[in-house]
């Protein structure tokens, strides 16, 4: 895979405005540490169109930018057919996200479903739903998805850059 085809990691959670832009602005800041980003297409969309188009929520914006991360710049989009193809690592947030994905994805590409913390040690599955509540809530899942998407790219380095040294 490297240096050929990008390998394809796409989170996804509900609306798109809360977790799963943090989850692409943590796991992108990761990847461009080790000097690979060039191997890499990261994206972040929702399984719902309710906030279609709108940044991300505040809380999190606030979350992010206290661990020096700026998703700002992030617009939420619905999950389309294409992703299905274009991404080999779907990345789900909790148990309905995985369950909406499940719904529409192909046969042929439901293996690439997963949880993302099942990329970490924590034995914790979801980042919860941080939507009706505090700004608190935005940084504890800014940890777990933290935790899990360092799980996740040291499992891609093992597998794709066995070699590679930052
Ligand atoms: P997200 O959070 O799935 O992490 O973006 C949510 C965003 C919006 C809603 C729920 C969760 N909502 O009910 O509108």
């Amino acid at each position: 895979m490297a240096g050929s085809k990008k390998i394809g990691v796409l989170f996804v959670c509900l609306g798109n405005i809360c977790r799963s832009p943090l989850a692409e602005v943590v796991f992108r800041h990761l990847v461009i540490a080790e000097g690979l980003e060039k191997h890499f297409l990261i994206d972040s969309v929702g399984t719902s169109s309710w906030h279609v188009g709108e940044p991300p929520d505040e809380r999190g914006r606030e979350a992010g930018l206290i661990a020096g991360f700026d998703i700002g710049g992030q617009r939420a989009r619905k999950i389309t057919n294409k992703d299905f193809e274009k991404f080999h690592y779907i990345l789900a947030m909790d148990q309905t996200n995985i369950r909406n994905l499940r719904q529409r994805v192909p046969e042929e590409h439901q293996n690439k479903i997963d949880f993302l913390l099942n990329h970490s040690a924590s034995g914790i599955q979801e980042v919860p739903d941080p939507y009706y509540g505090g700004v608190d809530g935005f940084q504890n899942c800014l940890a777990l998805i933290t935790e899990g998407a360092e799980g996740l790219l040291e499992t891609l380095m093992v597998k794709y850059f066995p070699d590679h040294r930052p």
